[in-house]
């Protein structure tokens, strides 16, 4: 297969897990005989500093020529905390999720067996738990209309039937391959717009007879989440309800630093980790880049290449077998690995 993938590095930690995460989708197409070009483009506080731009025009073209987006990280402490700041690093994320219609964010939650110990949850709540969240991505309030004055403010959590319908046939797809229940995640006792969610749900599901179908309030999901992440096998949800809850299910997995995420719609999709930029880790190396190199895994998922996307999981489980381990997940009495040199053996892993 030949391969153009867009690379966006972004922020903080971004090159330095993006490296990894390039090394190693290289090492992967090499032995499996694809070709694979890398481009590179700018988003975030980066492309900012380089053309007051968080998504530049040059890199909207540079994904919609790509197979793949292989993105890191945005985000600067300079823009956090002011209200008046005219441009921001995350516009540029969500600039290049609606430009390129990424309408559904797949974010696979499983546990780590050798990690279970750093859940900060019981170890018998949390070994088992292997579900999806499938969150909207592209409509409610971060894109609804939006008004701010110094005495008034609103943010409108506008859906339509066809985004709706869009996401939830995702999510019926999801459940049908997996074990068959998914969980419409809403907030239908009080939001006129879950009340819609509800009722197309309740419409499409008698075409699903595989997949039983549940509703759960937020706020409800929220807290069964801990108690009992086993319940759930696929949940959707729409965009800032689906923003919290996988936050709150990075915990049941042990650490931020596991978890990749898919990005799929009209264009070209995008993979990225699900956690932040870490601007405080910037330049140290000690970040955790197995995010990124399972969110590379996931990519060869979307182009069928089923081998590969194994290879790499099988690498990185290796890696943590071998104790080959950024601090935040490294045991009490081994030296921890810095975030290049958990890339080269995951590479050498994957050349063996
Ligand atoms: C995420 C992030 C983004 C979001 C931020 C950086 C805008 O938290 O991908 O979950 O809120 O969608
Ligand atoms: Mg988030």
């Amino acid at each position: 297969m030949k391969l153009k993938i867009a690379v966006i590095a972004g922020d903080g930690i971004g090159p330095e897990i993006s490296a990894v995460g390039v090394d190693v989708t290289k090492a992967v197409c090499e032995k499996f005989g694809h070709e694979v070009e890398f481009v590179a483009a700018l988003a975030g506080a980066a492309a900012i500093d380089a053309c007051g731009d968080p998504f530049p025009e040059e890199t909207f073209e540079i994904c919609k020529s790509s197979d793949a987006v292989l993105f890191s990280a945005v985000g600067d402490p300079r823009f956090d905390n002011n209200p008046n700041a005219k441009v921001r690093p995350e516009q540029g994320l969500l600039a290049m999720r609606r430009k390129l219609g990424l309408f559904a964010n797949i974010r696979p939650i499983n546990v780590f067996g050798c990690l279970v110990d750093k859940s900060p949850l019981k170890k018998e709540l949390v070994e088992k738990a292997d579900f999806v969240c499938i969150r909207e991505l592209t409509g409610g309030m971060y894109f609804g209309e939006k008004y701010q004055d110094n005495e008034r403010a609103y943010d409108t959590n506008a859906y339509t039937r066809p985004e709706i319908e869009r996401i939830l046939k995702v999510a019926y797809e999801y459940a049908e391959r997996r074990r068959g229940h998914l969980t419409v995640v809403d907030k239908a006792n009080v939001l006129a717009s879950s009340r819609l969610w509800r009722q197309i749900a309740q419409e499409m599901a008698p075409s699903h007879p595989n997949v039983v179908t549940d509703f759960m309030y937020v706020d409800n999901a929220a807290m069964r989440m801990i108690q009992e992440p086993t319940y759930f096998d696929v949940i959707v949800t729409e965009n800032t309800f689906g923003d919290i809850l996988t936050d709150e299910a990075s915990v049941v997995s042990g650490s931020m630093g596991l978890l990749p995420s898919a990005s799929i719609g009209e264009l070209t999709p995008v993979f990225e980790p699900i956690h932040g930029s870490w601007p405080q880790a910037k330049g140290l190396n000690i970040a955790n880049p197995l995010a990124q190199v399972l969110s590379a895994a996931m990519m060869f998922d979307y182009f069928n290449l089923k081998e590969e996307a194994e290879l790499i999981r099988r690498a990185v489980n290796a890696s943590l077998d071998a104790f080959v381990r950024t601090p935040d997940i490294q045991v009490a009495g081994k030296e921890a690995f810095s975030t290049s040199a958990v890339g080269e053996w995951i590479v050498n892993y994957v050349k063996a």
